[in-house]
């Protein structure tokens, strides 16, 4: 047989890899996977079709120990390429060990096809039951392991099925808040949100650095009933204007419905500002215009937006201070108040933390007009002033460069929030 040139080999490369392409092409647009998820199939899948159509070297037999002698440290390079770059790409943990396991698909794959035949192939028979055994082989390593993956649990979705529906009566507090959390994972909610570090997919807002829990009951209800109606920041693309299922208000009862807004209404973060967009592409509400816009109504006092809150009444419209002793915005330089016993030392006004404003703005400074407002005014109307305070000292128009959006809090920090009783009574 003669030997076939480079260019003959990548011909019929690419010749097999057309109809893959179609193929992968489909599934990425039927479950709208992000494109890079299609470079990374397509990786994979040429790199296989270019070894497959390598000559083979040697018309000889090489014993299993060789065999795998060979592959075995090639594939666990490649296996470690995949895992760093699906990572890289943002997939999220299962995603990448799906890549891995169809990496080592293709090396049981590999493997069974330089296999020493046990005897010399006659028939043509043979030589099909050879191929069939192999694909059988891989299908059935690959079902194994997907069967291992979280999303397909038969027995968990048979016991969804049978559940009673949920009733709300004589159940309060942290009873439905649970019942809701019940509901928002048994709707495939976490299909599209993550909330905070739990959750599948980025396709819809992570619910929970998004701080969904700040906005009004009404609101929520809304959005889950009518999800058309109001887009997400970040979400106004055909795509995700589209994918919110709009069925929820045949699907959920009321006392779901209702359940499901208790736990959404706890979704906030007492240490970070919320932050919008489509990962990554996001942003902290410090850099945005249409919140600082909103923020210098809070500031101001315009009725009836504010509910009577008025910071301006003691910081002055301007940042010029209209009573003595209340802090100056203009002046990047101010130090956290000394009438604080968890006084943050040695820190411009510049660089506080997220966290100190918030405790300040919703706790107050003891003995001082600067009153818990925390505890009277909406959190949202709260955040909302502190961003546009910021542009006292540092004007939008003037920055630079963004405020870095924060990690995603870990359950072990969220859990801190409660136990440091970050949160305040009633939740507003
Ligand atoms: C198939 C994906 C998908 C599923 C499933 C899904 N959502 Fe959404 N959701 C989105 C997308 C995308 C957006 C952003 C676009 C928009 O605002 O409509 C969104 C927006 C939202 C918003 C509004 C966010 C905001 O700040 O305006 C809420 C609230 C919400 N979803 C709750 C839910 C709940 C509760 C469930 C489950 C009962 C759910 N979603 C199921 C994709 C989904
Ligand atoms: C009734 C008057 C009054 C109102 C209204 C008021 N403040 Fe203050 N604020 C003060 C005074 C006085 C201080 C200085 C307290 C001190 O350090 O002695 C202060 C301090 C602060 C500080 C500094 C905290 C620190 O760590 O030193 C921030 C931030 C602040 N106010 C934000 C706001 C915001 C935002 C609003 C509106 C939601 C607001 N304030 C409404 C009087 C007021």
């Amino acid at each position: 047989m003669q030997q076939p040139s480079f260019f003959k080999t990548l011909t019929q490369m690419s010749l097999k890899f057309l109809p893959l392409a179609v193929v992968i092409w489909f599934i990425v647009a039927w479950f709208e996977l992000p494109r890079s998820a299609s470079w990374g199939f397509a990786g994979v899948v040429m790199m296989y079709a270019f070894l497959l159509s390598l000559p083979p070297k040697k018309k000889t037999e090489i014993s299993f120990g060789k065999n795998i002698r060979f592959k075995l440290p090639i594939i666990f390079i490649i296996s470690g390429l995949i895992w760093v770059l699906a990572g890289k790409l943002g997939f999220p943990v299962w995603w990448q060990i799906e890549f891995v396991a169809f990496a080592f698909v293709g090396l049981a794959f590999f493997l069974l096809l330089d296999i020493r035949a046990l005897k010399p192939e006659k028939s043509k028979l043979n030589w099909i039951f050879r191929l069939i055994t192999t694909y059988a082989l891989a299908s059935g390593l690959f079902i194994t392991i997907t069967a291992q993956l979280p999303q397909f649990d038969p027995q968990h979705e048979i016991e969804k099925l049978e559940r009673p529906p949920l009733k709300l009566s004589g159940l309060a507090g942290p009873e439905v808040i649970a019942a809701g959390r019940e509901v928002f994972a048994s709707n495939k909610c976490f299909n599209c949100h993550k909330v905070f570090w739990e959750g599948n997919s980025d396709r819809g807002p992570n619910l929970g650095t998004r701080q969904i829990g700040l906005y009004s009951e009404d609101y929520i209800r809304e959005q889950i009933l009518d999800p058309r109606k109001d887009q997400a920041p970040g979400f106004e693309d055909k795509k995700s204007k589209k994918a919110m299922p709009t069925y929820y208000e045949e699907d959920l009862s009321e006392d779901e419905l209702s359940a499901l807004i208790s736990y959404l209404k706890t979704l906030r973060d007492p240490t970070h500002m919320p932050v919008e967009g489509k990962f990554p592409n996001q942003w902290t509400w410090w850099d945005d215009p249409k919140i600082i816009a909103e923020g210098k109504v809070v500031f101001e006092g315009f009725q009836p937006a504010t509910e009577g809150l008025n910071c301006a009444v003691c910081h002055g419209k301007e940042g010029i201070p209209m009573m003595t002793g209340a802090l100056d915005f203009r002046n990047a330089e101010n130090m956290d108040t000394e009438k604080m016993p968890d006084r943050l030392d040695g820190v411009k006004m510049k660089d506080w933390p997220d966290a100190l404003w918030y405790k300040r703005v919703t706790r107050g400074i003891d003995g001082t007009p600067m009153a818990p407002w925390g505890m009277i005014f909406q959190h949202l109307y709260l955040w909302k002033a502190e961003a546009y305070v910021r542009t006292f000292h540092d004007p939008l128009d003037k920055r630079t460069e963004k405020r870095p959006v924060p990690p995603i809090p870990t359950k072990e920090e969220i859990e801190k929030w409660k136990t440091d009783g970050l949160f305040l009574d009633p939740l507003l």
